[in-house]
């Protein structure tokens, strides 16, 4: 058995890139696709995880960040730069560091989880904060890349990220046989939804699968713009990593959910904060708090009948929960400690 090489080598017949050109790696990719025994039974439905948490930092940037990361080499770049709500300034640091580019990351003032903010200060970037939103934050990145070409644009509005992503849906298809009859993810700038809708169409146009998933898109209440069909000015939610109001790939998104005869929805923070507990409680699939808005989603949807039981169903969960150690713990009673006593803790074990 061989090792997984890396999304790059994986699938570089259905690539964008150049033969000769060595991928900048982290072996990310071949993630978990793990069926999810409790949410099928309270929906009738096949359901499965696609645990994108399991990449090397911790979340389906990766996917992106190789091909954006080996392009941004290949091409002369001498810096990166990125907007992030977290991830993707995380995913970027690692990146670079592989590549031996500078790497820059806006990120919105006091509103990115503390998991990714560590990361992207351990990883090396150079980290930017700025006063205002993530919306704010790529619309400089945007400026500061045009007029300086020398420094590359590392979010998904480079196609070479929407090339790596897009490699999510090969591994779906490859493990299951076939496409889902239902993809549902959680939405922000729009690029991973764009990404999925990609790979799914290009493996229907080859005959490798018979059909295509129908589109779930899940948006954070309080920055859903595609569900209200206009950009919200000042977004808010609790999933921080989707608190976005502009997305990017609007248009891209839109076609997604078109084509496939899909739709959009909102999760509202209670939702979302409920099905993040639920995952981690009755999966064992501890993700973030952005990744549970698909499964607040899933539920939603299924409740009412916009999906049918007996479909086979994927839910991508984004990010690994060890992000945002605050969220898990908020609300938690405060713990105190025990003698050091074998009866003491078969009390707290409900045993004695
Ligand atoms: N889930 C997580 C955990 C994310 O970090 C993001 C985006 C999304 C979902 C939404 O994906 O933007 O392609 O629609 N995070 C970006 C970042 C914005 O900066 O890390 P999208």
């Amino acid at each position: 058995h061989t090792p997984w090489p890396g999304l790059i080598d994986a699938y570089r017949d259905r690539l964008a890139i150049p033969a000769d050109w060595k991928a900048v790696t982290l072996f990310e990719g071949g993630t978990p696709l793990v069926p999810a025994h409790h949410l099928s039974e309270l929906t009738g439905c096949e359901v499965y995880l696609k645990v994108e948490g399991a990449n090397p930092t911790g979340s389906f940037k990766d996917r992106g960040m190789t091909m954006a990361m080996t392009d941004a080499k290949y091409t002369g770049k001498k810096a990166v730069l990125c907007a992030s709500t977290g991830n993707t300034s995380a995913s970027a640091a690692a990146y670079a560091t592989r590549a031996g580019l500078h790497c820059a990351v806006l990120i919105p003032s006091g509103k990115i989880a503390m998991g990714k903010l560590a990361q992207a200060v351990m990883l090396g970037a150079k980290i930017i904060q700025v006063d205002g939103n993530f919306d704010d934050c790529l619309e400089l990145a945007r400026k500061v890349t045009s007029d300086f070409p020398e420094v590359g644009l590392v979010n998904s509005v480079n196609p070479a990220r929407i090339e790596g992503q897009k490699t999510a849906a090969f591994e779906i298809a490859d493990a299951l046989g076939k496409a889902p009859d239902v993809h549902v993810l959680p939405v922000g700038n729009a690029g991973n939804i764009t990404a999925y809708w990609k790979g799914y169409s290009e493996y229907f146009a080859d005959g490798v699968t018979a059909s295509r998933p129908r589109m779930l898109g899940v948006q954070a209440a309080g920055a859903a713009p595609l569900v209200y069909g206009a950009p919200v000015a000042n977004p808010e939610t609790i999933a921080t990593a989707i608190r976005i109001g502009a997305p990017a790939s609007w248009n891209q998104a839109v076609a997604a959910k078109e084509e496939s005869g899909g739709a959009f929805r909102a999760a509202t923070d209670d939702e979302i904060l409920a099905a993040y507990r639920l995952v981690a409680a009755k999966e064992g699939v501890f993700v973030e708090p952005a990744s549970a808005a698909s499964v607040a989603g899933l539920l939603a949807a299924r409740a009412e009948g916009w999906l049918d039981s007996g479909l086979t169903v994927v839910c991508t969960v984004t990010g690994n929960g060890l992000k945002d150690p605050d969220n898990a713990l908020k609300g938690m009673p405060e713990v105190k400690p025990i003698a050091v006593d074998p009866v003491a803790v078969a009390h707290e074990l409900e045993l004695a």
